[in-house]
């Protein structure tokens, strides 16, 4: 399934990538998905478009972001929002009349499956415990890379693992975050969890 990117920015750009993930995804045919870092809401969308092909309007996606510039975590990595590309610069500013990085264009983008989507604006460390894993199969973990971010954001979502579901954790060894990889080696190493890191070290699955 090819990974479109909808004239947006996504940190899933690199050739094959996107389509690797969606594989990754069909696998195990997730009925209630949750993305922690939606961004633009490109992997959102193409979550989406997926799960309809499987199974139709039966699945749901709760997508959790900061959805601003000036946090007060400010330590946190935010990708550059400006876009280099004068057309889609134009794009947003005088058609769109949107930023694209905030939650009512992320929505706008999701209209399509309205009825399934959820989107959340707040900090993973404030607002995750509150969210009810019970549902949750697959986990998406995309979103703050200071270590103490990540494990606070695996710590929550134990109970997705517990029930043999699955986190897909993206960045696991990027050079300027390393937090990433060490949270990620302490919880699997801590649970004794199974852990596959794939695509070059890209991604980290965590499984039971
Ligand atoms: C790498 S981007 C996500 C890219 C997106 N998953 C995609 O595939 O296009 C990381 C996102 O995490 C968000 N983020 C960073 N720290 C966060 C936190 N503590 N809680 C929630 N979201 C956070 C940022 O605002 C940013 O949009």
């Amino acid at each position: 399934m090819k990974y479109k990117k909808y004239f947006r920015k996504t940190s899933l750009k690199q050739k094959g990538d996107g389509e690797f993930f969606l594989e990754e995804i069909k696998k195990r045919k997730p009925k209630f998905f949750l993305e922690v870092g939606v961004f633009h809401g490109v992997t959102a969308r193409n979550v989406c478009e997926l799960l309809f092909n499987i199974h139709n309007n039966d699945f749901k996606y709760i997508g959790l972001d900061l959805f601003e510039k000036n946090d007060e975590n400010k330590s946190e990595i935010i990708p550059n929002t400006n876009f280099s590309n004068p057309l889609k610069q134009i794009y947003f500013k005088y058609i769109k009349k949107q930023d694209p990085y905030t939650i009512e264009a992320v929505q706008d983008l999701l209209k399509k499956f309205k009825d399934n989507v959820h989107l959340i604006k707040g900090n993973s460390n404030k607002v995750l415990k509150k969210i009810d894993m019970t549902k949750i199969d697959y986990v998406f973990l995309d979103g703050g890379h200071d270590y103490d971010t990540v494990k606070n954001d695996l710590g929550f979502c134990s109970e997705v693992i517990e029930n043999n579901g699955t986190i897909l954790c993206d960045d696991y060894n990027l050079s300027y975050a390393p937090g990433v990889k060490k949270a990620i080696d302490e919880y699997v190493k801590k649970n004794n969890y199974k852990c596959e890191i794939m695509r070059n070290s890209r991604f980290a699955k965590i499984e039971k």
